[in-house]
């Protein structure tokens, strides 16, 4: 029996399936788990080296998460629970983080106060230290770093007084190797580019530039211009226009509209009007469970589909509002539809453990959208809580009480934009999750279990292990047997975690 008559039985049982429903089937294989391919894609015009993206939430997903995102070769998508101006400030953190040629380096003046330059970067939440300094006629005549920021005991001094002027530049039409071969001979981590005039042109970062002569970034999900791909969140009517018009200043590679109820009125249009008016902008639109749903976004213009509504780990919507279907069975059902117009699926929500990826994508899915697994990572937001004689960190669902109490983003993704503090529904939970440290690491583990999971299968690549995969339903018993069971366990696993 394959996958589809799988589904059929199960259609005319009417039962609706998750992940701890069912598991894949093994098969013969040739594939080295180690050696399986694992690209894929987000929406129809962003791939990804890896197939997991991080969630648009306030405990997930900002700048610093979407960096090693994009590092590791994925995507973050940057929430909405801020201003559309502070949202494309943190794409544009991303954006900048490395670049080859950095056409418009953020300029400072000399004649400005120390002070003044700590301001702007504090405010526009700058993470480099870099500035190229011109004087009043637009000259370039010295350069602040990192050293001279450390070193400076006196802010109130002007910039002049603090920068380095012993210059090294170049032309304006220097190639990145030339730049790599100049600032390796002279020792030189920064190299602006001025016309014949002196007017600056462009800079080089040392760092950049030899991330890509020596190809370490090969691993990175960057765009067309060599900048790290990024996410952002929207939401319906004018704060989708206002958010996406901010956003695209900032080169943002795709906006996800981002809602409990994907298949709405307001979702649709709002589609089909930032479609029509950025026709180049990849728009993933969510979320939906339901075949029909998928299908009407897709005819709407969506680039990309979120599914699910309710498998979060925090969601409380099934519960509180009696509706929704089991993942597996809601990524399968969409997933047929999707296929049928080459629009990916992102399976968002519920996974618990590494097995639920190859899962789901075994059942349809292109990727997974993950909250609870990446929130205890050191470079989700929040700071550490003690507790228990353990560290934590904090994780709210966007439709918490106090995600919405505090954000407007969160009561527009639940449709109660205009509810009193005391006429709010909420639709998730507040909590804490365990620590993980780097969130390098954890992906680490969370890969490798996909990649096994292929090679039990016998897929060499994402397409292959859609293609091929088979699914067994499981009990309740034969559930507890897949855990560890009679045993009193003494170490966890960095794959495993026993207890929460
Ligand atoms: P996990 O299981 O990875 O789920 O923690 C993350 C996804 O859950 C969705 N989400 C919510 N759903 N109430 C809900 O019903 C909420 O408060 C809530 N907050 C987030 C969202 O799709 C996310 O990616």
């Amino acid at each position: 029996m394959g996958k589809k008559e799988f589904f059929e039985q199960m259609k005319a049982l009417g039962l609706a399936l998750t992940y701890n429903d069912v598991r894949l089937k093994t098969s013969y294989s040739s594939v080295m788990p180690d050696s399986a391919n694992i690209e894929s894609r987000f929406s129809k015009n962003i791939p990804l080296k890896m197939p997991i993206v991080s969630a648009a939430m306030d405990t997930v997903t900002e700048s610093e998460l979407a960096i090693e995102m994009a590092k590791l070769g994925s995507l973050g998508i940057i929430h909405k629970n801020m201003s559309p101006a502070d949202q494309a400030k943190q794409v544009s953190r991303v954006k900048r983080h490395l670049n080859g040629l950095i056409d418009s380096p953020l300029l400072v003046y000399d004649d400005q106060t120390m002070q003044e330059v700590l301001e702007m970067r504090e405010k526009l939440n700058l993470s480099f230290h870099t500035f190229p300094v011109i004087n009043r006629q637009g000259k370039l005549v010295g350069i602040l770093t990192e050293n001279d920021f450390d070193f400076c005991s006196n802010y109130s001094l002007h910039v002049q007084e603090v920068m380095s002027n012993q210059l090294l530049t170049a032309p304006e039409n220097t190639s990145v190797a030339e730049a790599y071969k100049l600032m390796l001979s002279r020792k030189k981590k920064v190299l602006p580019l001025v016309d014949f005039q002196g007017f600056l042109k462009g800079m080089y970062i040392f760092s950049d530039v030899k991330r890509i002569i020596t190809g370490s970034s090969s691993s990175y999900n960057v765009d067309a211009r060599g900048q790290l791909r990024v996410g952002a969140a929207i939401g319906v009517k004018n704060d989708a226009l206002e958010r996406t018009k901010a956003l695209v200043q900032e080169n943002i590679d795709v906006v996800v509209i981002d809602t409990a109820h994907g298949d709405s009125l307001a979702v649709l249009e709002t589609l089909k009007e930032i479609k029509s008016l950025y026709p180049n902008l990849d728009v993933v639109a969510g979320n939906v469970s339901e075949p029909e749903s998928a299908l009407r976004l897709i005819q709407a213009g969506a680039d990309g589909i979120k599914i699910g509504q309710g498998p979060g780990s925090i969601c409380t919507t099934r519960i509180i509002a009696g509706i929704g279907c089991p993942q597996v069975t809601a990524v399968y059902n969409c997933s047929q539809i999707a296929q049928q117009y080459n629009v990916p699926i992102c399976a968002d929500g519920g996974l618990s453990y590494s097995g639920d990826i190859p899962i789901a994508i075994g059942v349809g899915a292109d990727c997974v959208m993950m909250g609870r697994m990446l929130a205890g990572t050191k470079e989700a937001p929040g700071d550490l809580v003690f507790r228990d004689g353990r560290q934590w960190k904090s994780y709210r669902g966007m439709g918490s009480i106090g995600a919405m109490q505090e954000h407007k983003g969160s009561r527009d993704r639940y449709n109660q934009r205009d509810a009193s503090k005391d006429s709010m529904i909420p639709e998730g939970v507040e909590g804490l999750v365990p620590y993980q440290g780097e969130l390098k690491e954890v992906i680490k583990q969370y890969i490798g279990g996909l990649k096994r999971g292929m090679g039990y299968v016998g897929a060499g690549s994402i397409p292959e292990l859609k293609e091929k995969s088979d699914l067994h339903r499981i009990s309740p018993a034969g559930q507890a047997e897949s855990h560890p069971h009679n045993i009193f366990i003494t170490k966890e696993s960095p794959n495993y975690p026993g207890s929460v």
